[in-house]
């Protein structure tokens, strides 16, 4: 499909900005994540000196050695361990500088999501440095781990605290066995292209810092220019998925098989294989599922009381598109996201409805230039409130905090259905809002000699 986005008038510096912010990964592959804790400033700026020959651009290239990559990114307790000067610490996103164990009451990670549950050292003031490693096939992510390993390894004062494989599967399925990464804007200048042609391409503001966002106007951005500019917010987040929860959940309320996926389908708002119900809302469509030329070229305009795909589905009420009264597809524009999720741990075999005790789910990465109006808003306003769809009690029936007594309705004629008693199927078990500085903000970074 042509995309407007290539040669929109903006123009990025693709050359300073991470690969892991802007680019797609490839599919399948295998990936690390590392956290490390900086114990003694000099080695921390070691670090960093000896990461930036070895973390990658978003720059173009068909060398297929560049579809393995390591992306950088620091917590606010790691900025102030490099010694990052305090004007320019306090020039960070309040939420940011909190750190996303204290908005946890705001995001609705309580009680078994609660942080003084999460697994250590995730929330607490240790972690420092995030790596992301991740390559097409395990013989060259080693390679990359290789490369990310020598400059933290040997380096008194740098500690490694916590490790995690992931995956993508061939499918691009999960752990609740949904196809996922596929609803992504198209970012103005990036080159990559639309998915959605009723979606124009969204301003690069939104993602990266330095450039107008959809307001007009340029984020705030953290000083001075040469740390702040090219750089984005990551959200990082460990999320346990209780898959066999959630397959006793759908098999308790449908009478066959074929339910199960239907209301498994009307919960997501694609079918597992990632056919949208937008389009195709009776049965799935495996073909329509795979396509990335079709899978995400849908609105909701001509669904308004969502007889396809009910308002309270994740994807619709994490991107509702076009089916916000009034402006609202332009209030949309404004929480948009680019995702990198992820799946760890071994995947429960298809049938399977008891529960084996093994830790999977997803790794869930988001990028963006606005943690609260992104990341929160659509968490906070969008997925554990219903408010905006007129149905104040319901929260996201797959991912929201749920406790058991959670309803989700699905229109259909005559009478609407109405599932209750939803648990929560997802558990956060930890996380942490990063900064990915651009490349030449590593070298400043290196450099500081305060
Ligand atoms: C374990 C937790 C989660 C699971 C299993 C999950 C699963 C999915 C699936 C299956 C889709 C549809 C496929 C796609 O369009 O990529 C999707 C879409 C999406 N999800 Fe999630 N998700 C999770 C958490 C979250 C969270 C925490 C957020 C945001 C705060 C989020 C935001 C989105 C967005 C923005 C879309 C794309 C919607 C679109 O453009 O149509 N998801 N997710």
């Amino acid at each position: 499909m042509n995309s407007p986005t290539a040669t929109a008038g903006i123009s990025l510096e693709l050359d300073d900005i991470q690969r892991g912010a802007l680019h797609q990964r490839p599919s399948p592959y295998v990936g690390t994540y590392l956290l490390l804790r900086i114990d003694a400033r000099a080695a921390g700026r070691e670090l960093v000196r000896r990461l930036v020959p070895v973390v990658d651009s978003a720059r173009h290239s068909s060398d297929p050695a560049l579809d393995a990559w390591v992306t950088a990114a620091f917590t606010y307790q790691g900025l102030k361990a490099l010694g990052v000067p305090e004007d320019s610490l306090a020039s960070f996103a309040p939420e940011f500088r909190q750190g996303m164990a204290a908005r946890a009451a705001e995001l609705g990670d309580v009680g078994d999501s609660g942080p003084e549950r999460w697994e250590k050292p995730l929330g607490t003031p240790d972690v420092h440095v995030a790596l992301a490693a991740l390559s097409p096939d395990a013989a060259r992510l080693e390679a990359v781990v290789e490369r990310a390993r020598r400059a933290h390894e040997e380096l008194p004062g740098i500690e490694a605290i916590w490790r995690q494989d992931c995956y993508q599967l061939p499918t691009g399925r999960t752990s609740f066995g949904f196809k996922d990464g596929i609803g992504q804007p198209a970012v103005e200048g990036s080159g990559v292209p639309a998915t959605n042609r009723g979606e124009p391409p969204v301003k690069a503001g939104e993602f990266i810092l330095g450039y107008p966002d959809e307001t007009g106007s340029l984020p705030p951005m953290p000083v001075p220019e040469a740390l702040g500019r090219n750089g984005t917010y990551i959200v990082f987040r460990k999320l346990h998925t209780r898959v066999a929860a959630y397959r006793q959940y759908l098999r308790a309320r449908a009478a066959c098989r074929e339910e199960e996926d239907q209301l498994a389908a009307k919960m997501v708002g694609r079918w597992q294989s990632g056919a949208p119900l937008a389009l195709c809302p009776e049965r799935d469509d495996p073909s329509l599922g795979v396509d990335p030329g079709r899978n995400n070229d849908f609105s909701y305009a001509n669904d308004p009381r969502g007889f396809k795909c009910p308002a309270g589905a994740h994807a619709r009420r994490a991107n509702p598109r076009d089916a916000l009264d009034g402006e609202g597809s332009v209030e949309v524009r404004l929480h948009r996201m680019i995702r990198r999720g992820t799946s760890y741990g071994p995947p429960l075999p298809s049938g399977v409805l008891e529960d084996d005790g093994a830790d999977r789910g997803i790794i869930f990465v988001f990028a963006g230039a606005h943690l609260k109006r992104q990341f929160e808003f659509v968490k906070t306003q969008w997925l554990n409130d219903g408010i905006f769809i007129g149905a104040p009690a319901e929260k996201d029936p797959l991912v929201g905090a749920n406790d058991g007594f959670g309803t989700f309705t699905i229109p259909q004629r005559p009478i609407r259905r109405r599932l209750s008693g939803l648990p929560p199927f997802v558990i956060t078990r930890g996380g942490e809002y990063c900064f990915a500085p651009g490349l030449r903000a590593l070298r400043w970074l290196a450099e500081l000699d305060t």
